[in-house]
């Protein structure tokens, strides 16, 4: 191959510079492609003698830009590596620095509004077994409600190891501590469940926070109490009101769903008031057989349980629409919806940030 040729490639000191001068020899009217377009003209045996020729140009020329690109590239690539390094160790400027989430704020914020109540917190695992998902709750094998909720199943480990669950709710944490601490007890247990459910309101993963009391004489008016002032500290009003609605929970009974009245305020529904209802929790008196499943006599304790979406709960509270964006892990959304690290709730503070 001529130098003049080799040169030109060589020439070439970026990326476009070098598509130029493959266009100029090899594209429609380039001047390689003009050679092998001139093979139709040719003298039977000119043909035969400059064919091979041609041919080999082309390939040449091909290898030649296809080594330049390569050698581009990898000088791009370093070009780049020296430029953008980070240096991970040095402290974030603000203009990067992270946020809290919304969740674990709200998450912080219902243990300084229970905290304040006399309730701990308590934690379980997320891969559970059946019998304290299910079993333990009042749930038996081939109850219907085990259908309720769409449970994942993992793949057992050996053919008669009973599958494992990632915990459909956060009640099985109801026996662990009811189990390890005995009554009286008050505690409240926040984390990650899992459901296979996804639209713009379910996420497969989401977030519950479980109450929970076993004591002496405890009643119904114990959990509405509880509630209204959870509820009311949560969201800064007094004007909040409940309704209960009779349902059915396999681990209590009675069982009730609690509405929250909301209200219309700059075109944007609000909790407080009473315009209209929203269903926002699970609740009802412990069934004595699950009192009776963490060890304890159900004709000496009794107790009450609620379960709540932790999501919805941080989304009425600051007007995000959206839970998918939750877990999107978007840098602007995060910066927008996100608190400071340093905005801890208190109830003399304020509870939200
Ligand atoms: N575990 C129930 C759910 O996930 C909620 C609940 C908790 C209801 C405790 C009653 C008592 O739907």
């Amino acid at each position: 191959m001529s130098d003049a040729l080799l040169d030109r490639i060589a020439a070439a000191n970026d990326l476009q510079e070098l598509d130029s001068v493959r266009v100029a020899l090899l594209g429609k009217s380039g001047e390689i492609t003009a050679k092998l377009k001139s093979l139709g003209s040719m003298e039977p045996e000119t043909r035969a003698s400059e064919a091979p020729k041609i041919h080999a140009l082309r390939e040449q020329v091909t290898a030649a830009i296809g080594d330049r690109k390569a050698a581009l590239e990898a000088a791009d690539l370093e070009r780049k590596l020296a430029t953008e390094k980070i240096d991970l160790s040095l402290p974030a400027p603000e203009s990067v620095s992270g946020t809290v989430h919304p969740v674990s704020q709200v998450m912080d914020e219902l243990a300084e509004i229970f905290a304040d109540l006399g309730f701990s917190v308590a934690e379980g695992p997320e891969i559970e077994t059946q019998w304290y998902n299910f079993t333990a709750l009042n749930m038996p094998e081939n109850h219907p409600a085990r259908a309720m909720q769409d449970t994942f199943y993992l793949e057992p480990r050996t053919p008669d190891e009973e599958p494992y669950v990632l915990r459909t709710h956060t009640s099985p944490v109801q026996i662990r501590a009811g189990k390890d601490r005995g009554a009286p007890t008050y505690l409240i247990a926040p984390g990650r469940v899992y459901r296979s459910d996804s639209d713009a309101t379910h996420t497969p993963m989401f977030h519950q926070v479980e109450g929970f009391v076993i004591d002496k004489g405890i009643t119904l008016g114990h959990l509405k109490w509880t509630l209204e002032t959870f509820l009311k500290a949560f969201f800064e009003r007094d004007d909040v009101v409940l309704r209960m609605r009779p349902s059915y929970f396999p681990f209590t009974e009675p069982s009730a769903e609690v509405d929250v009245g909301w209200s219309m305020e700059k075109g944007r529904r609000v909790v407080g008031g009473q315009e209209g209802w929203m269903e926002v929790l699970g609740s009802g008196m412990v069934h004595p057989r699950v009192i009776a499943n963490c060890g304890l006599d159900p004709d000496e304790w009794q107790g009450f349980a609620f379960g709540c979406g932790i999501d919805r709960l941080a989304m009425l509270k600051y007007g995000m629409d959206d839970l998918r964006a939750f877990f999107d892990g978007d840098i602007r959304w995060l910066k927008h919806y996100g608190f400071g690290a340093l905005d801890v709730p208190t109830l003399s503070g304020g509870v939200s940030a």
